[in-house]
């Protein structure tokens, strides 16, 4: 098949349309979403203050709190005064920062009525903006109000492209439009982007990205579990955590979603005249690792519902990556 781009016409064979099926999560968010519960995010996990997972940090607060201090070391948080948050989930990150930063203006995006409206009941005593829709149908224009956006644990949920040798093993009827397939050849082109033979291509997350960078939003703060992170060496024996490389395939209650190529993200931003700073979620959510921690891990069948979410929580710690962008 040809198309036209702008060095001319030519040959489309790395983004053959039957190569790929699309992984979307939208019609779950919107209509079949009715609980967070099972899906048990990191922000949420150290919400309560009684929260075993708390006690495997060194530091007993919530995440929110310890998003700013690590914020503060790079941005003036004083001196945003809109933020968006992204798929916000149950509300928890935006009431720690507006408990901080009570002067901010902050809009709520969500694509889920459910989760919105979970939002609002969090921050019901808060001047906050809530908007129901899907942030890739969002004008790039819109954003440009934002001096920060925020998209914490929610890349993954946006649509892939996925490689037809590993669609073959799951249930994934729905063919790309070739508007998409267009579009990660564009990426490619324009970003010298390289996608492997066989690679899943996180096409949501990218458009998403490339959209916030067009807008100059000066700081883009995201973060998803990664196909790239690498644990210190003296943990690869208790965590297994193998860098692929791939975005990988996450079964979850009524829907899938795929880890995410922070490289690419980054190597987008920083064409689009950004500096990033990147790293682990354990950077900044230092583990403590005491008697219970190291039990909890070395065991190969927890004992306890505890032991069991203190093993997903310190693996998470090392699996999720963030990725800071700062328009230079
Ligand atoms: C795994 S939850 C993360 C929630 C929260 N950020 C946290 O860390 O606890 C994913 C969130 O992204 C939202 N979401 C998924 N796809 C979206 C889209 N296309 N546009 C806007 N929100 C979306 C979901 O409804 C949900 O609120």
């Amino acid at each position: 098949m040809m198309h036209n781009t702008i060095h001319g016409t030519h040959k489309r064979f790395y983004m053959k349309p039957n190569r790929y099926f699309l992984n979307s999560t939208a019609q779950y968010h919107i209509s079949h979403l009715t609980s967070l519960g099972w899906e048990l995010t990191v922000c949420n996990a150290l919400a309560v203050e009684t929260s075993p997972c708390r006690k495997a940090l060194k530091t007993n607060t919530s995440f929110g709190v310890h998003l700013c201090r690590f914020l503060e070391k790079h941005m003036n948080l004083h001196d945003v005064k809109n933020v968006l948050e992204v798929g916000g989930g149950l509300g928890y990150l935006m009431r720690d920062i507006l408990n901080q930063y009570p002067r901010i203006q902050a809009t709520m995006l969500d694509i889920s009525p459910f989760l919105l409206q979970k939002q609002i009941e969090t921050l019901s005593d808060r001047r906050v903006i809530f908007r129901e829709m899907d942030f890739l149908s969002m004008e790039p224009d819109e954003l440009r109000v934002f001096d920060f956006v925020i998209l914490n644990e929610n890349l993954g949920d946006f649509p892939t492209l996925v490689c037809a040798s590993d669609a073959k093993t799951v249930d994934l009827p729905v063919l790309p439009p070739d508007a998409l397939i267009d579009q990660a050849e564009e990426y490619r082109r324009r970003y010298g982007l390289t996608f492997g033979p066989s690679e899943n291509i996180n096409i949501g997350a990218l458009d998403a990205v490339e959209k916030l960078c067009r807008a100059n939003v000066p700081y883009i703060y995201l973060s998803e579990h990664s196909c790239e992170a690498l644990p210190p060496e003296e943990l690869s024996g208790v965590l297994k955590i193998i860098p692929s490389g791939n975005p990988e395939r996450i079964s979850l209650k009524g829907h899938a979603e795929y880890t995410i190529n922070f490289s690419h993200l980054q190597t987008l931003a920083e064409k689009n005249g950004y500096r990033a700073e990147r790293g682990l979620f354990a950077d900044f959510l230092i583990p403590d690792f005491n008697d219970t921690v190291r039990a909890a891990l070395r065991t190969a069948s927890p004992v306890s519902d505890e032991q069991e979410i203190i093993q997903q929580f310190i693996y998470d710690l090392y699996k999720y990556e963030y990725l800071l962008l700062i328009k230079r």
